[in-house]
């Protein structure tokens, strides 16, 4: 797979990672065991970067990825977790005593010394701009438990702010066929700087599969249902914020540019790795089928002029007065 590298954080991953939300819950069922072989599958194939938070099935997505790491003690991988979310969303919370008490637990978790990369997970704005918060964050990589830190955002305009700062080696966005704004200024910054984007939801929660129509229904447990308009947390990590009738007349668009050689998942996976500025793309799989078709997207060759201007029609035309000024 082909290989990028984080430059603050020193390490190189292979460009498709795996996210791993679903092992944790608010998608419907994952046993431990379907878990545990989608670690596999996607490992097995090339991939070095998995991507899970402290929230993901309260601790469960971090455990059972801390199982795995033992069992394949030299595989290589980068491991990123998130912090933040489990207390009440106040600029407040993010204090040094909280980062020391969450972090301890995700070393826990996970069954290691030193994190990875711990990434704040969609902070309140304010945080982004104080200088204590990350003055916090450099003490816990002196300390050792962590080796480095970044930031998941909502907003270009927060990643912008934590691009400026000299210690944040990855800045984690959405960014798929349906998210544009990304690349604007903040692909081109976080290049200039050194800072890693990993690119999220690029499958706009499956959207982008192109296997969803208006009769598809999702679990109670499923995000899909229960966060459609932003009843538990940003209505921008559910179909990347887009209304899901307009998502499907968007995904029919672009079906045509799909080319034979590739399924539309793989397409729009691709349409990531694509855009100069990306590290990592980070798709969520609930099965081992699924985690191995992502693989193959990296061996892809890149999108053509034509289809990436199709992309970029369908996008103007039908998503871009919709989302485009929200985040
Ligand atoms: N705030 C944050 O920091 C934040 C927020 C959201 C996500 N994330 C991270 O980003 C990762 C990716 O985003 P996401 O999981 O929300 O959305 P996503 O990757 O856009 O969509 C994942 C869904 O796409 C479908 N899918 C995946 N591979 C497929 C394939 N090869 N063919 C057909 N369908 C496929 C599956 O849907 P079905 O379930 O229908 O099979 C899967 O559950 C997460 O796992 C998490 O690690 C972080």
């Amino acid at each position: 797979m082909e290989q990028r590298t984080f430059p603050r954080l020193g390490r190189t991953v292979g460009v498709v990672g795996l996210g791993a939300w679903q092992l944790g819950a608010d998608w419907g069922t994952v046993t431990e065991d379907d878990a545990t072989a989608i670690l596999a599958a996607a490992v097995d194939t090339g991939v070095t970067f998995l991507d899970t938070a402290d929230v993901y099935g309260d601790g469960r997505s971090e455990q059972l990825i801390g199982r795995f790491l033992r069992s394949r003690p030299d595989a290589g991988l980068t491991v990123a977790t998130k912090m933040g979310r489990r207390v009440e969303q106040r600029a407040e919370a993010y204090t040094l005593a909280h980062f020391r008490e969450w972090t301890d637990r995700s070393r826990a978790n996970l069954g290691m010394d030193t994190l990875d990369l711990v990434q704040l997970h969609c902070p309140p704005t304010a945080v982004f701009a104080d200088d204590a918060v990350f003055d916090a964050l450099d003490t816990l990589v002196d300390e050792g438990a962590i080796a480095a830190y970044g930031v998941s955002v909502e907003t270009c305009d927060q990643a912008l702010t934590a691009i400026a700062r000299p210690g944040v080696a990855s800045v984690q966005i959405i960014l798929n066929a349906l998210r544009h704004k990304p690349l604007e200024r903040v692909l081109p910054a976080a290049a200039a700087a050194g800072v890693g984007i990993i690119a999220r939801v690029p499958l706009a929660s499956g959207l982008l599969s192109g296997r969803y129509d208006e009769h598809t229904t999702f679990g109670a447990d499923d995000h899909r249902s229960y966060n459609r308009h932003g009843e538990a947390f940003d209505v921008g990590e559910t179909f990347s914020g887009v209304d899901y009738e307009l998502g499907l007349s968007a995904v029919r668009r672009l079906a045509p540019l799909v080319g034979p050689e590739s399924s539309m998942a793989q397409f729009a996976l691709r349409w990531v790795i694509d855009q100069p500025g990306v590290t990592v793309v980070i798709p969520g799989a609930r099965t081992t089928e699924q985690a191995r078709r992502n693989v193959e997207a990296a061996a892809l060759p890149p999108l053509s002029a034509e289809q990436l201007g199709g992309v970029r029609d369908v996008y103007d035309e039908l998503i871009r007065p919709q989302v485009h000024d929200r985040w």
